[in-house]
């Protein structure tokens, strides 16, 4: 059986984008792998968090992931900071990294620009997620297109650990899925839909209710041509919602294209944000009934043990591996 890793920061309502990109894939990876999926509040504090607030997104995104369907009987859900091998492996693993490599990733140019105070720990994200991944022996990440860079240097960093010290790390594939990976901003087809964006209008949360879903939908951009018609290049606003459209509603983008031929943007719209609200409404009925619930902390507390075991085992190798402490194992 392969197994499966993967995480979301704890930092901020998670959107739409990370729901399709990713967390709806890993419902659907379950029954054929053995999955671990995990909130990294240790990749949070890379940038400033208060720290109730935090607590509060570890656990609303514990809720989440239990909502959309994981299934704690059959996945290892479990808070990052709960196991402390992942901190461990990451410091081996900066060790194993270059500045340079690090300086060139888009999302710590992105996230660095400008700022005068930048943290270390925003050079040294990509280790600590390296370390994630590769202290499970996992085989298989599912991730959205913006993760794709991190993930080829985690494949770099492995390689480097295993022909440099020992071979103990597997090699992990990622996996992108062919529609959704890049879900656009509701206001700016050429950028990321992200929680991090401050104009709420660009973003539509998990958790947003009907009627703000409603009116986001009606207030995002379209095109001059009024054709409802996958064009990614010449109709990048339309291509996203049909996109939209198409994983909500299990209709194929050619099938709402020809649902709409004889319609316009405002039926669209209106259609559009229904699909949505569907989609949304059971996750966030179950999701209220599981956040303050014992259970909970049950299922966390159960899965930081699961991954503490398997975790602890790989960290004693690669330590071995490099000639850590004083009980050396050939
Ligand atoms: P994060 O928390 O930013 O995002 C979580 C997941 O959501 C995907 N995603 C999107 N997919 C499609 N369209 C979008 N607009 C969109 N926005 C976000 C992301 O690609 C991701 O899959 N570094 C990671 C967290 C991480 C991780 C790991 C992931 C830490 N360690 C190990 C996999 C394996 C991150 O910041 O994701």
């Amino acid at each position: 059986m392969k197994t499966v890793f993967s995480g979301i920061q704890p930092s901020g309502t998670l959107t739409l984008g990370n729901y399709l990109g990713a967390m709806k894939n890993f419902v659907e990876m379950q029954n054929e792998a053995n999955c671990y999926f995990c909130i990294v509040d240790q990749h949070a504090i890379t940038v400033p968090q208060d720290r109730l607030t935090l607590r509060e997104n570890i656990r609303s995104l514990a809720a989440l992931y239990l909502a959309v369907g994981i299934n704690p009987n059959q996945s290892t859900l479990f808070i990052q900071s709960e196991v402390p091998a992942h901190a461990q492996l990451g410091w081996l693993m900066q060790c194993v990294a270059y500045i340079g490599e690090l300086e060139r990733m888009t999302q710590f140019k992105d996230k660095s620009e400008g700022k005068e105070a930048v943290s270390a720990s925003l050079l040294t994200y990509p280790p600590l997620m390296a370390a994630d991944i590769l202290l499970y022996k996992t085989d298989i990440v599912p991730v959205g297109e913006d993760q794709k860079q991190h993930l080829e240097l985690t494949r770099d960093l492995a390689e480097r650990f295993n022909k440099k010290f020992n071979d103990i790390f597997t090699i992990p594939e990622v996996k992108i899925p062919k529609v959704g990976a890049r879900i656009m901003s509701l206001n700016d087809p050429h950028k990321k839909m992200s929680k991090s964006n401050p104009n709420p209008k660009s973003f539509i949360s998990m958790l947003d209710e009907p009627n703000v879903i409603r009116k986001k939908v009606k207030s995002a951009v379209t095109d001059t041509d009024g054709k409802i018609k996958f064009d990614r290049e010449n109709k990048p606003a339309i291509s996203n919602l049909l996109t939209i459209y198409s994983l909500c509603s299990k209709l194929s983008i050619k099938e709402i294209e020809k649902r709409y031929e004889d319609k316009g943007y405002g039926d669209f719209k209106q259609e559009l944000a229904e699909v949505i609200i569907e989609e949304l409404e059971p996750i966030q009925k179950k999701y209220h009934e599981l956040l303050n619930s014992d259970e909970l902390d049950l299922i966390l507390d159960q899965g930081a043990q699961k991954a503490d075991f398997v975790a602890q085992k790989m960290i004693k190798k690669a330590e071995n591996a490099m000639g850590l402490g004083r009980k050396q194992r050939r």
